[in-house]
């Protein structure tokens, strides 16, 4: 959780405004987080939560978000006090998103702030609405920034391919200014990941090792115990490529690659993470199948126990050929990373659920100890994300006996002890949105350029007939063994690192 003692910014009483309040995000996520910061103070006192509903009243909203976090944060404990408090900064406005009565309803209800007019416009909608809810606010005045600050946030899905997410974009850029818009990518709020950037900027032995001449390939990876749950009408249209390679594993293979920014701000890193998409070299068709692998779930057991196959989830057509993974080689063409491949990888009920960077470094170029012996391992840093945070770096020393014989040697260093609360990334993310600050957030251009890079492999896909298949809780993909046959160590799955 994040403290208000920590030196972080304190926001200005501000109205949240949240459409699509009683949805799913809304009561796993955004009111128990939106509840923590109350509770330290990163939410101003004097702020307002508005709930943009119908067809409920306040007490049957409130009462239904209890039970929200009755079952999703259980770790949460509400007393009647704390509950009581935090349901007195809840308010709703009543309408649909469709109706312009909704947005005046919702002006009048803003006015009501003490002080200045600010707002956040949090879009806890399906993304066919952003453009109608922005429509709404912006001919509404709501979108006109005289008062106070208004601010945009949406999640992604930022489009389906180049050409939605272009078509988005303008659209949102026509009611508001694009520094008014927060695109949410919630991998760039996890402190793992923003770890990542103070391990490679606050440590001066990082940055000599840090290109080609020592780095042999590096691997991101999100690896999912879980399904698909009951999102098979979104999955079936998405899959593994669009929902986690396009958005959170670009993102975080840009904090990898890019430069030192001159400043720790929004536009300068993002300025730095767009060079870097900038220079991800293109895939030809010819080439896709090189440097791509797909597969899909077949029914198996994780824990013990039962999974079904992906096709016989509820609502997957039998013939899909929808991927539940994905893997593709990327290639940086530019001064530090030329010939390096960027393995990124992610699947649904795999063996194991973690997501790490790992960069591989080249081996020693001979072995000086012992002749019968092979050359020692090459030596990994592995920046683990979740489930716990944390780095590994794993070098070689010698084996314990009267030979120089070596035997690898793993070093662990966890991100937080078990005392210390981790936030919660929609904790960071919102907090950001209040203070105005859109660091962690893509930018227009960031999520055009990544729709770019992917689309050859979603025109190669598209009309495909059939695609390979695992076990569910194994990492049973021959081709991905083949994708990485040339890299040290081969493919990295990962593991508790025992
Ligand atoms: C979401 C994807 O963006 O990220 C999901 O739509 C995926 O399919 C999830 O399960 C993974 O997030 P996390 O934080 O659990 O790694």
């Amino acid at each position: 959780m994040l403290t208000a003692d920590q030196q972080i910014d304190t926001a200005e009483p501000t109205n949240i405004v949240i459409f699509g309040a009683a949805g799913d995000l809304s009561k796993r996520k955004l009111m128990p987080a939106l509840q923590r910061m109350l509770c330290c103070g990163l939410v101003h006192e004097d702020s307002r939560i508005l709930g943009v509903l119908r067809n409920r009243s306040r007490e049957q909203w409130i009462e239904q978000l209890r039970e929200g976090f009755q079952k999703y944060s259980p770790d949460i404990s509400i007393d009647e006090n704390r509950w009581k408090k935090f349901a007195s900064h809840l308010e709703i406005v009543e309408g649909t998103l469709d109706d312009e009565t909704t947005y005046q309803r919702l002006g009048e209800a803003l006015e009501t702030l003490g002080g200045k007019k600010n707002a956040m416009f949090y879009c806890a909608v399906p993304p066919e609405w952003y453009g109608a809810v922005a429509q709404g606010l912006h001919k509404a005045d709501l979108a006109d920034e005289e008062q106070g600050y208004r601010r945009l946030v949406i999640e992604k899905p930022f489009g389906h391919n180049l050409e939605s997410a272009r078509a988005l974009n303008t659209e949102l850029q026509s009611f508001f200014d694009e520094d008014q818009i927060y695109r949410i990518d919630h991998y760039l709020g996890k402190e793992s990941v923003q770890n990542l950037l103070v391990y490679r900027f606050a440590n001066s032995i990082m940055e000599p090792l840090w290109n080609r001449n020592y780095v042999d390939h590096i691997q991101i990876c999100a690896s999912e115990t879980l399904g698909i749950e009951y999102r098979a009408n979104y999955y079936e249209k998405s899959g593994a490529l669009r929902d986690m390679i396009q958005s959170h594993l670009m993102q975080m293979m840009t904090l990898v690659a890019m430069e030192p920014p001159v400043e720790y701000t929004a536009d300068a890193v993002r300025d730095e993470k767009m060079k870097v998409l900038r220079a991800i070299r293109s895939i030809k068709p010819e080439q896709i199948k090189l440097q791509t692998v797909s597969a899909q779930y077949a029914a198996g057991n994780i824990d013990g126990e039962k999974q079904n196959a992906y096709v016989s989830e509820e609502n997957v057509s039998p013939d899909s050929t929808t991927e539940t993974f994905v893997a593709v080689r990327f290639y940086i063409d530019n001064w530090r990373w030329q010939g390096v491949p960027f393995i990124l990888w992610s699947g649904k009920r795999m063996k194991s659920k973690a997501s790490e960077v790992m960069i591989r470094f080249r081996k020693p170029p001979f072995n000086l100890f012992d002749s019968h012996a092979s050359v020692p391992a090459a030596n990994a840093l592995v920046f683990r994300l979740q489930p716990e945070g944390g780095v590994v770096l794993r070098l070689n020393a010698k084996k314990p006996g009267l030979t120089t014989d070596n035997e690898e040697m793993v070093m662990r260093a966890p991100y937080a002890d078990e005392t210390e609360e981790v936030a919660d990334a929609y904790e960071i993310l919102m907090h950001d949105v209040l203070t105005g600050d859109g660091t962690l957030f893509s930018r227009a251009d960031e999520v055009e350029t990544s729709w770019q890079i992917v689309e050859p492999i979603l025109d190669a896909w598209q009309d495909r007939v059939s695609v390979e298949r695992y076990r569910a809780g194994t990492w049973d993909i021959p081709a991905m063994d083949e994708l990485t046959k040339d890299c040290e160590g081969g493919w990295h799955k990962p593991t508790h690192h025992k």
